[in-house]
């Protein structure tokens, strides 16, 4: 008990029992159905549980209310979070403005990132903006260092030499690649193959994560102390200013000399944050927070997402073959680029599809209510102000009424769908429109692995362009095949996130045929 761990999870079971019983008594919210028990102490084993089962209990709800549609509540350890279904309501969630539902104030609640990062990066989010314009209008630009990054990394991470199979865990792998490829984009050469930069940006965003999952458990007023007791970010910072410090101390310095457009000035990043930054912001320290956090937003959901396409590929070997083809195909007509990934549909497809079937987890798109009147849905629902909403994105992508056969892998079911698309545009001209809604950029209200309106994911279009171009360049040089033949490595849950397996392998070898 000499932990001082203990004694605060003590402190907070009882302070939880308390808050949770008030909280429990909520008359303004008394029409929006529970799922789980609604007595005091059955509701608190509900809360305990909800950590070990959430997303068996959000399908639960999203199942037994209104016929998949509406708002039902769960308990939590210190209040009810609002669960919305249905795409009217996902809609109305996704449009509604910062002042009414915050994304801001929605992200504290589930990863104190003022407490993991810092104040500035959540309350002048500047990056965002530069990530939707500078960085995505760039991207065609910056393919060729793209495809550069992606050869050398896969050659010197992979290490994979002759005909033998190699067996590698495939999630640090691939956050050891991802983490390469960004940062050439975002920070450049020769820093993007610093293995102390690298492995600090991914030890940034481990600690943000673990950390962040930790301190969200407690109230509000508890998490400073426990931030205190359980983040290491102030180390991985240091060493960030020590590495990244003097490029970003040469780019100010270039600019204050010949300004804002001086000659050679790299196409990166930094210079496009440049290009937007202010006061404060224009300071060695502020820019390398920013850089950091990017790296945070970049990594850790692009490696993921990589790692559950190759447990997917490993365990439909199928699919490696035609993909295999139409990268071949599509290269030999127009060579690497930005452009020729728009052609490869079954790579598209199958990352789509596998992200359809494996988003990081049973919830996204969290918001929190702070219009103090409350948010109010076209159905009538009314959550009161303070209140935590989120969407049953896993439960949307099971559904049968949104997909065939929903929790089948089929890996081109969305190529499919835009080939059936083509053939029917000459009889509906209109109808061509559509295939572009089926793309892996592509948003909807049955498809969230990257939330859905206002705030829909940035970087989405960076992370598709990367990880296209990565498994287009995995099939034409490789062959891959699971560690057990016919096993996927079982998902690691916490609370409602589910993440591939942290240890899970596959087998890598040089393509042989
Ligand atoms: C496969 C990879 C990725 C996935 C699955 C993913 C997913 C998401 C999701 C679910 C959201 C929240 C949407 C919402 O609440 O409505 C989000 C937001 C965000 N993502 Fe990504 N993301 C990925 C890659 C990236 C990359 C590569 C970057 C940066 C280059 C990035 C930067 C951001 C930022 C800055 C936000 C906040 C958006 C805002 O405030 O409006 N993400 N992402
Ligand atoms: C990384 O960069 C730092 C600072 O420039 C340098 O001192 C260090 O030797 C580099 N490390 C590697 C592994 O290249
Ligand atoms: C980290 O650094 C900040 C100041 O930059 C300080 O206030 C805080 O106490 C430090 N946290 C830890 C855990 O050392």
């Amino acid at each position: 008990m000499d932990d001082p761990k203990f004694l605060v999870y003590g402190v907070l079971a009882v302070i939880a029992l308390a808050t949770f019983r008030k909280a429990l008594r909520d008359p303004k919210v008394d029409t929006i159905p529970i799922v789980g028990s609604s007595g005091l102490l059955s509701s608190y084993r509900d809360a305990l549980g909800f950590l070990a089962n959430a997303p068996t209990l959000i399908q639960r709800g999203y199942d037994e209310h209104h016929g998949h549609q509406g708002v039902f509540r769960v308990a939590r350890l210190f209040r009810w979070e609002y669960v919305v279904c249905g795409p009217k309501l996902v809609k109305e969630a996704g449009a509604a403005p910062e002042h009414v539902l915050s994304f801001r104030a929605g992200v504290q609640e589930v990863l104190p990132l003022r407490l993991v990062i810092g104040a500035a990066i959540s309350d002048n989010p500047y990056h965002h903006h530069t990530i939707r314009t500078s960085f995505t209008r760039n991207l065609h630009a910056c393919f060729p260092e793209v495809r550069d990054e992606i050869i050398c990394a896969f050659n010197d991470v992979l290490q994979v030499q002759g005909s033998d199979w190699k067996t590698l865990p495939v999630l640090p792998t691939m956050m050891a690649v991802v983490a390469r490829v960004s940062n050439r984009i975002f920070v450049g050469l020769p820093l993007c193959r610093n293995k102390t930069y690298l492995q600090n940006n991914v030890q940034f965003t481990l600690d943000v994560v673990r950390s962040g999952q930790r301190i969200a458990l407690f109230p509000a007023f508890f998490r400073p102390l426990v931030a205190r007791l359980i983040t290491s970010k102030n180390k991985s910072f240091a060493t960030a200013v020590k590495l990244l410090g003097p490029t970003i101390e040469d780019r100010l310095s270039k600019e204050r000399e010949m300004g804002p457009d001086w000659p050679e000035k790299p196409n990166d990043f930094v210079s496009w944050l440049l290009e937007t930054a202010e006061g404060e912001e224009r300071t060695v320290p502020a820019l390398v927070l920013r850089i950091l956090s990017t790296n945070f937003a970049a990594i850790h959901t692009s490696s993921m997402a990589f790692t559950h396409a190759l447990f997917d590929l490993v365990t439909h070997p199928e699919y490696l073959r035609p993909m295999r083809q139409e990268v071949e195909l599509v290269v030999k007509e127009e060579g690497w680029s930005k452009a020729a990934l728009n052609s490869m549909v079954k790579v598209d497809s199958f990352l789509r599809e596998s992200q359809r079937l494996n988003n990081g987890g049973a919830s996204v798109m969290h918001r929190k209510v702070v219009a103090k009147e409350g948010f109010r849905f076209s159905d009538g629902t009314i959550l009161p102000h303070g209140a935590l909403m989120y969407v049953a994105s896993r439960a949307t992508h099971y559904d049968e009424a949104n997909f065939d056969q929903p929790t089948k892998f089929d890996g081109f079911r969305f190529a499919q769908e835009r080939a059936e698309h083509m053939a029917n545009h000459d009889r509906d001209p209109l109808a061509s429109q559509d295939i572009f809604k089926r793309q892996m950029i592509s948003t909807a209200v049955d498809h969230l692995p990257f939330g859905t309106g206002k705030h829909a994911c940035p970087g989405r279009f960076f992370a598709a362009t990367e990880l296209k171009a990565m498994l287009a360049h995995l099939v034409v040089n490789y062959d891959i095949k699971a560690e057990v033949e016919g096993v996927r490595p079982p998902d690691a849950v916490f609370g409602d996130r589910i993440a591939p397996n942290p240890t899970g392998k596959v087998c890598f070898r040089k393509r042989m045929d």
